[in-house]
């Protein structure tokens, strides 16, 4: 155990335009949770700070796209979050948001002192401009067709379509999605954090100061070290945001990612505002220790830019470790906003009322901690089904109605003292197995060895059969539900770390006071203490339940699928007489086979009534003979003759094409004669 006493930890902060999903608390505030409630339990003073992070450009975006004002957006996902963080459970002592004016006012002060002491560094660059929206644009601002691949609609930042990051002077044919107009370039002048000038510094910090980093966060340090570290740009051309406090910068804001860690600084003065306490030691101490949870695509952030923020700034304590995730993925996909492919944290909490701590449990047995890892609902069903009913909720459940049916409720005697020094042996070897997986961010691991301290007590009541002794040996059944009592009651003192809503109604059942971490080792329930009737708290899931989600997802995919179609422009106007100059009739395929030595082609023998022709087709990829032989299909009857691989097709026959670029079968119905007009 460290000597600190004091921690300030910290959760990436949410951008307000979108609800949270299981993805962020996996990776964020899951583990957050788990860390800070052990923190406290074991006597740290601590200080959880969460809160919404409320600018950037894709809050802009999203207020266009509804016509309202990004403060209407923020205002309507702030509440969200916050409101499903706390009925998830998540203890913060604050959980803020950076549209405070408290905000505005810390991070303005810190830029201005940052300025003021030289440590920034102001450049002049071109910029794409919008003439008729008389505006800087930001990257998101301005599509066009993407160099890599010749998409279309790839945006400033990205091509969504490979892939590819771009900056926007690589787009071709630029459009601002502003007005629809080409931007021009246009100079503009923005301040820089020189981050190349701390690069031995952050060298020196991390590569050799911090080795006991999770390795995917040590590694990534490294690799953005070892590259080459570059001057920032610390501000924006935008209009929504910390404006920019110097001078002639009325339409510039800080970045969003410069204002938003130093709203964590903002979250403790907002915390001590509320509280009446003192922030500055949680972040001027150092004795202090600043722990970061974020996911992995944070961590240039957290690990180098905001420590060279701090660094120049000079007052702040840096952080001592960033713990940070890799990805959850959704039932073999990616989890994305756009596409709808998440489970929502406040649509969970209303179709699984009361289930906070099944979430929480499957999301940390399953915790992407050193790799990206998959949550599927059969998983969660199985995780719920096999080790929170069947081992945990089984023992529990099974001491507590013992209890009550042999001994009416009371606590009985210990008359099994050399079991119980066995079992609190093994408990205690547990335990301090487990705290030392949740000091090292281990917390699979943790929750794996609590499940183990549940498994002890449940192999322990079924070992001693309590309920086919009663009859001839009460004496030794009262021992063996002494014992198990005792170890429902560290259950729910450890357990609080992991499974506080369980954890709670454990303690009321039991009828405890609150009990320390330590003292957990002993007694917790003295012989003649009574307790209360015994209530299921975890129950099965039924398969119809996890259906449902599987659908909704299901659900997601057509939508997906329907809404990424794109379809061809509708090609030059033609004249009746054109039309009309194409002779349309209805064929039946009697043969098909495959052109040697091609990938495409086919070669049929058609029906046309009045004669039988062979036609080649380039479907091959799509269609076996089989699917095609005895089809009745539409032909271009007068289509000039052609040789395709050596063979004449005489005519073309019609197909659907998909937007995919897959081609379907237009059939005519069996009743049109062969030969018959199409018209
Ligand atoms: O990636 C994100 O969702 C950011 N909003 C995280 C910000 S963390 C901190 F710096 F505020
Ligand atoms: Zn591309």
């Amino acid at each position: 155990m460290s000597d600190f006493k004091r921690y300030t930890v910290t959760t990436a902060l949410p951008y307000a335009n979108g609800p949270v999903h299981i993805g962020h608390l996996a990776g964020v505030y899951v583990p957050a949770d788990i860390y800070v409630r052990f923190l406290r339990k074991t006597g740290y003073d601590v200080l959880f700070i969460g809160g919404s992070d409320e600018h950037g450009v894709p809050i802009t975006l999203k207020a266009r796209q509804r016509g309202v004002s990004p403060q209407d957006v923020v205002d309507e996902y702030h509440g969200i979050i916050r409101d499903s963080f706390i009925d998830f459970g998540i203890s913060f002592d604050i959980y803020s948001r950076t549209s405070l004016p408290l905000h505005h006012e810390t991070a303005a002060a810190f830029f201005k002192k940052l300025h003021a002491s030289g440590k920034l560094v102001e450049k002049e660059t071109e910029q794409y401009y919008d003439e008729e929206a008389k505006q800087y644009l930001a990257d998101r601002y301005i599509t066009g067709t993407c160099p890599h691949c010749g998409y279309e609609k790839a945006y400033g930042d990205q091509c969504e379509k490979c892939g590819t990051s771009l900056s926007p002077m690589e787009l071709i044919d630029p459009k601002s999605t502003l007005s629809g107009a080409a931007p021009i370039k246009k100079k503009t002048s923005h301040w820089y954090l020189p981050l190349d000038e701390y690069e031995p510094w952050l060298r020196q910090w991390i590569l050799e100061g911090h080795k006991e980093w999770k390795s995917n966060v040590y590694g990534q340090c490294k690799s953005w070290i070892d590259q080459g570290l570059h001057p920032r740009a610390v501000t924006r051309d935008l209009n929504w945001g910390v404006k920019v406090p110097l001078p002639d910068s009325e339409d510039k804001v800080l970045y969003v990612w410069f204002d938003a860690p130093i709203g964590y600084i903002s979250a403790a003065r907002d915390w001590a505002q509320q509280t009446g306490k003192d922030w500055e030691p949680y972040w001027k101490d150092k004795e202090s220790r600043l722990i970061h949870f974020i996911g992995k695509d944070n961590i240039v952030f957290h690990c180098i830019i905001f420590p060279a923020m701090l660094k120049a700034e000079g007052d702040y304590i840096l952080p001592d470790n960033v713990p940070a995730n890799e990805f959850l993925n959704l039932e073999g996909d990616k989890i994305s906003t756009s596409r709808n492919w998440a489970v929502w944290l406040h649509e969970y909490l209303q179709e699984f009322p009361d289930q906070q701590d099944v979430l929480r449990y499957v999301l940390t047995a399953n915790a992407p901690e050193t790799k990206d890892n998959d949550f599927t609902w059969k998983d969660f069903q199985a995780r719920n089904n096999n080790e929170l009913v069947a081992i945990l909720g089984n023992f529990i459940h099974r001491t507590l109605v013992l209890t009550h049916k042999y001994f009416e409720g009371v606590v009985p005697e210990s008359t099994a003292a050399d079991e119980k020094d066995e079992i609190y042996k093994s408990l205690a070897e547990l335990k301090e197995k487990m705290e030392y997986s949740l000091h090292h961010f281990r917390f699979r691991e943790a929750l794996a060895t609590y499940m183990d301290m549940a498994r002890v007590g449940n192999k322990y009541l079924t070992d001693k059969e309590p309920w086919k002794l009663f009859k001839d040996n009460p004496e030794a059944v009262q021992g063996i539900l002494h014992n198990a009592l005792q170890i429902a009651a560290k259950l729910a003192v450890w357990g609080e770390v992991f499974l506080p809503f369980f954890s709670e109604k454990l303690s009321k059942m039991l009828n405890m006071e609150p009990v320390e971490w330590n003292a957990a080792l002993n007694d917790i329930l003295q012989p003649g203490h009574k307790i209360e009737p015994a209530e299921i708290i975890f129950n099965k899931i039924e398969d119809s339940a996890i259906e449902v989600q599987l659908a909704k997802l299901e659900k997601s995919k057509e939508e997906n699928a329907a809404a990424e179609q794109t379809f061809e422009p509708i090609k030059d106007e033609i004249t009746f007489d054109q039309f009309s100059a194409l002779d349309l009739r209805v064929g039946q395929i009697l043969e098909a086979e495959k052109v040697a030595k091609t990938k495409k082609l086919m070669k049929l023998l058609v029906d046309m009534g009045f004669e039988k022709r062979t036609i080649v087709s380039g479907v091959a990829e799509f269609f076996t003979p089989e699917d095609l032989i005895g089809k009745k299909v539409t032909v271009v009857a007068n289509l000039g003759k052609r040789m395709l691989k050596g063979i004449e097709s005489n005519g073309m026959i019609l197909f659907a094409e998909n937007p995919d670029g897959t081609l379907k079968l237009l059939a005519a119905a069996d009743e049109a004669v062969n030969g018959g007009k199409v018209c």
